[in-house]
This record gives structure tokens, sequence and C-alpha cells, in this order.
């Protein structure tokens, strides 16, 4: 929600903000804008649309300067246009500021500032921090940095702002509370940034800001951090593993296809070093220290949204059938506000990509006041909700850039069924052959997947070209397949725009039947597996009214062979891992049909990767 970039230091500011723009595009591409501080003047040029948008319009000016500020929007308060584009500046233009959050007391703080005479330009709520602090500098007569810390202090809500002024045109503050913020060191020059990612190629020091922190960095390489609260904090600098090439596109035409094809690796990575397949064993450090009170725990709460959620989905499952717990599955947002039944000893596992979903972290504030040990399985490692838990286990899948998550979410599936099988093992739920052969499996998911893409991709290309033009598809899957279904049907709906819903496959006959004619693709997951003869009785269901049945099998299934139209082969594996490779096809699928559609894959309508507001 949001991205946002800033520089100062001796090189040109600009090309810095727009390449870091463009890689925090994924956060929000609604509009976009820099603030310079140019021969004694702030130069601002603001755009709605894309950050290329941007450049096009700077192209035809002058952006010229070594301390300036650049944001990318996803429209909270305001619509999507140039007024409300940030930077945001105060009345005399000599104060600009940059912000990612919401302020939930905008409408408060803006109505006293309007009567005390300051004249709003924008519907944002962010445009009252310019003139509150523009007020402060004037009445207390104070230093930037002050002014920016007293202003905050008026404010509620969240938020991750950089500010620059003409009167201290060497100096540059930023600010965070419940959004990220990270600061790079270079040489004698600083950036802030919502990410690394537009740092990493200039250094690999950095300084994770915590909630109520500011700091204020100068041009002679000096920087202070104190809170919000004028308390000093000794900096923890920190040494960046994020490597250029693993934001690049590598020769992809778009992220979302360079992630669907890195999975193997992503999966490798997330599992490597946590399990001993020989002897059958676990290894989560990040878990051994709450031992106790993990195999203790009579119910496990998993929070989270969108993708993540069908990740907890699919946990559910595997914690309950491998380590017989008790698994409710929330999403956060409803959760959060629902006064749910929460028990001190109640475990909550966060599922997060980004680590900075502000429902998922607000729920798990909430189940931390109720004593509840929190476990985070995040892929950004540093980021809120990691932070906000007391222990859990990283994805190891990378940046994910692309707005629609496929990487990360198999890498969670990944690492959950390791936190079952580390349970099961402890509590002797399964014995040692059996977490075993689960063990080898996960090993061979990476190849498998491997084999999948390279087996598959121009028959996905065919069927896309059949259903591109579909209005509505459904997703049916039952069992362990029917959290995949559902993350199948969010994967097209949300890069190609088709309607797109996913149903356990058994409960089909009591509502979706009747939407099937011989216009309805049915995409059906039907692996070998336990219930393998119901799901066929499903198949049939569909096929004796015409609709058009997309099955995902395993290698020879002769009866679904005769049944479905069109089939996609994926290997054989055991029960509980087969959604990973169920999800392969789909992601596929959902990428080819939305580029025959000719929309943003990489950057759909609408949506922002990291979703900091609730
Ligand atoms: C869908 C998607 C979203 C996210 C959701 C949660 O492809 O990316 O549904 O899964 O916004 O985000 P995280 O996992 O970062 O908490």
């Amino acid at each position: 929600m949001c991205g946002i970039v800033a520089y100062i230091g001796p090189k040109e500011a600009y090309p810095i903000l727009v390449k870091g723009l463009k890689r925090l595009e994924y956060r929000g591409y609604d509009s976009a804008g820099i603030a310079l501080i140019q021969n004694n003047e702030i130069r601002l040029v603001k755009q709605k649309g894309k950050v290329s948008d941007l450049e096009l319009l700077a192209s035809e000016t002058s952006v010229v300067g070594s301390i300036g500020i650049g944001h990318t929007r996803w429209a909270t308060h305001g619509e999507p246009n140039q007024v409300n584009a940030h930077p945001h500046l105060n009345s005399d233009e000599s104060i600009a500021v940059i912000h990612n959050g919401i302020i939930e007391n905008y409408a408060a703080l803006k109505e006293e500032l309007q009567k005390r005479g300051y004249i709003f330009k924008s519907d944002t709520d962010t445009e009252v921090l310019v003139h509150l602090i523009d007020e402060i500098l004037k009445i207390e007569k104070c230093s930037l940095k002050d002014a920016v810390r007293l202003a905050l202090n008026e404010v509620s809500g969240a938020y991750a702002i950089a500010v620059i002024s003409l009167k201290e045109p060497n100096t540059m503050i930023g600010a965070r509370k419940g959004s990220p913020l990270i600061l790079g060191i270079g040489e004698n020059e600083f950036f802030i940034a919502s990410d690394a990612t537009p740092v990493v190629e200039y250094t690999k020091k950095v300084i994770y800001l915590k909630d109520e922190e500011m700091v204020e960095l100068n041009r002679d390489g000096s920087f202070e951090i104190l809170t919000i609260h004028n308390e000093a904090i000794s900096p923890k600098i920190q040494e960046l593993e994020l490597k250029l090439e693993m934001i690049e596109k590598g020769g992809y035409e778009h992220f979302m296809l360079k992630e669907i094809f890195e999975q193997p690796k992503s999966i490798f990575d997330s599992i490597r070093g946590r399990i001993d397949s020989n002897e059958g064993t676990i290894k989560l450090g990040g878990l051994e220290e709450y031992k106790t009170r993990i195999l203790n725990a009579k119910r496990i709460i998993i929070v989270s949204c969108g993708t993540s959620w069908h990740a907890g989905l699919l946990a559910e499952y595997l914690f309950e059938d491998l380590a017989r717990v008790n698994v409710e599955v929330e999403y956060a947002s409803e959760f959060r506000y629902r006064n749910p039944v929460i028990d001190s000893d109640d475990i909550v596992i966060a599922i997060s990509q980004s680590g900075e979903t502000a429902d998922t972290l607000a729920a798990i504030e909430m189940a931390k006041q109720k004593g509840c040990l929190i476990l985070g399985v995040c892929n950004v490692v540093g980021s809120s909700i990691p932070r906000a838990s007391h222990a859990g286990c990283y994805t190891h899948a990378g940046p994910e850039i692309g707005v629609a998550s496929t990487k990360a979410f198999t890498a969670q599936v990944s690492v959950l069924t390791l936190m079952a099988l580390w349970i099961a093992e402890r509590k002797g739920t399964m014995t040692p052959s059996e977490i075993k052969q689960i063990l080898i499996e996960l090993e061979n998911i990476p190849s498998k997947i491997e084999k999948t893409l390279e087996n598959s991709v121009d028959q996905i290309k065919d069927i896309a070209k059949k259903f591109y033009e579909s209005r509505n598809f459904l997703y049916l899957g039952r069992g362990y397949n029917f959290p995949a279904a559902l993350e199948g049907a969010l994967k097209l709906k949300e890069i190609s725009y088709i309607h797109a819903e996913g149903y356990p496959a058994a409960e089909m006959k009591h509502g979706p039947i009747a939407l099937i004619d011989e216009e309805m693709p049915v995409v059906v997951l039907a692996n070998n597996d336990s219930i393998h003869e119901k799901i066929i009785n499903n198949i049939q269901e569909v096929v004796a009214r015409k609709g058009q049945v997309i099955a995902i099998t395993t290698a020879n299934d002769v009866e679904i062979n005769k049944l479905a139209k069109h089939i996609i082969e994926v290997p054989e594996t055991v029960e509980c891992l087969s959604p990973i490779l169920a999800s392969v096809p789909l992601q596929l699928l959902s990428y080819y049909i939305a580029l025959m559609r000719g929309c943003n894959v990489d950057q759909p309508r609408n949506l922002a990767k990291s979703v900091t507001v609730e």
C-alpha cells in the first residue's frame, strides 16, 4: 500500500528515486510523484498512473537535485488523480511530505487546521501532516526534526514518512509507525525506503526502523535515530541478504512467470537444513524454545488474508491430519472485530508473505493481549509480523514482486507441512516411517515441479487459448485439494478479471451446479488420492450438464481421461503434498489467460502487494 523512497547524498537524486519507485510499484500504482530541492525551491513532479507516466512528465521539465523524496500510491483517501498524488506540500511550498499508511484522525485535524486558515488542495489524509509540520515550525521556531516529531505526537494511525524542507536543505527526516521503513546507509549518503529493493544496489548496510522511531539524516554523513517521544536510540546496523538479481526479471517477460518457475528453488530453500529424511526428523529452531507450550496446545488458530489464508486452510488439513491438533482458520479481518473466544493457551499462527498485512498484524496483537503464543510464518525478514511474533519459521521464497502470490504460497505450504510434522514427531501422532515418507516426498517436490513446468506449458497455453474469453470459471477440489481450488480461482480472478469461484467439489450440488452449462469451464483438482472415486463422481455430474472439464490429474488416469476434455498431468506424490503440485498448473493457466486478455499480469488493477491498510 504505497511505496516511498528518499535520497540524500552527493549524487543526483532523480534517477535513484525513479528506479526505486519502479521497484516499489508492486505496493501501489495509482499515481506517482517526486519532490527535490532544486536551487532553493521544491521541485514537484507528480502524475496519475504508473511511474512510467511520471517519467514522461518529468522528461519535459528539469529535475535536478541531490536531496529528494518519491512516492507510488495505492489510493485510500481521495481518488487516484494528480492532485491526490504524493508528495504533498505546505502552502508556501517550503516543505514536502510522502506518506504510506493512514492518518486516522485526519478529519478532526483537518477541520482544526482549516479553522486556523490552512487551505487544503487534496482529499488525502496525508496533507494534514505537511500543514501540521508547517504550523509547528512557525509557532515553535524549532528544527524540522522537532516539528515532525511534535506533529507525529498529534496523529493516530499508521505512517511511514519522509520529509524535506527548504529551511533545512541539508537534512531529511524519516519516521514510521505501523508501516515499514528501512534506512540504507551508504558512503556519505542515505536512503529511506518502504523495503530494501530501492537500496540494495547502493549499500548493504541497513537499519529497520521500529514503530514510533524516527531518523534525522544529514548531508555531512551524520544521522540520529530517536523515538517520537524524544528518546535516543542506538542504531542496530544490519547486513542485507538481498541480492540485486533476486529483484530483476532475469529474462522472463513478467515477475509472475519468473516466480512460478522459481518454485523448485523457493521450496528447496524453505525446507533446506530443516529436515533429515534419513532419520525422519524435523529441525525448526524457531519453535524449540516454545516446545512445551506448542505440544500442549489444545487449539491452533490460524490468522491470515488472501492467498496466505488459503495456505492457512491447507494447514488446517495438515495439522489435524498429521499432528491431531484442533485448528481454526480465520480471516484476520473478521477475527479481529468478532469478539472471538480465545484462550491463553491457544497458539496463534500468523501467515503472511509481506509480514506487513494490517489486518493480520492487528489480529495477532489482539491474540497477544489474551496471552496467546504467536508464531509467524512470513517471507520478508525483519518485517512487522515476525517482529510482533514470539517465534516462528520464515519461508525462504525470496522476494516476491508479482502482485499475485505464487512461490510464496507453495513455500508457505511446505513450511506449514514441516511445522505439522514437527509436532507429529514430538507428540508421536505419526510413526517415524510415516514421517520419513512425507519428508522424502517433500524433498522430491522441487524436481516434480520442474517436471511439471517442463511438460505442461504448451498444453496449458492451448487450454488458455480455448477459454480466455470465458466470463466465469468454477474450480473444484476435495480434501487437501479444496484450498488449492480456492487459490486457483483467486489467481484467475485477480489477474484476468474473470469471475471465478472455488468450491468443495461435493458442495457443488447444493447450489453452484445450477451455473453449469456448455459455456462453463470447470477446473477439477483430481489427484489420485483417498477420495479419487468421489471426485470422479463430481466430474460425472459436471459432464452430465455439459460443463467443460479441465482436470488436473496424476499420470495415466484412465477413468478421468475418458471423462475430461482437457487434462493437465502432474506427478504422483503423497496426498498431503498434492496441492503443491496441483497449484503450479493453475498458476500457469491464470498467467496465460491473463496474458491473452491483455491484462497487466504483474500489476493487476486495484490491487497492491502489501496491504498495510485495514
Ligand atoms: C493474492 C495475494 C493476496 C495476499 C494477501 C495477504 O495473490 O497476493 O491475497 O495473499 O493480501 O498478503 P500477505 O501474505 O502479505 O499477508
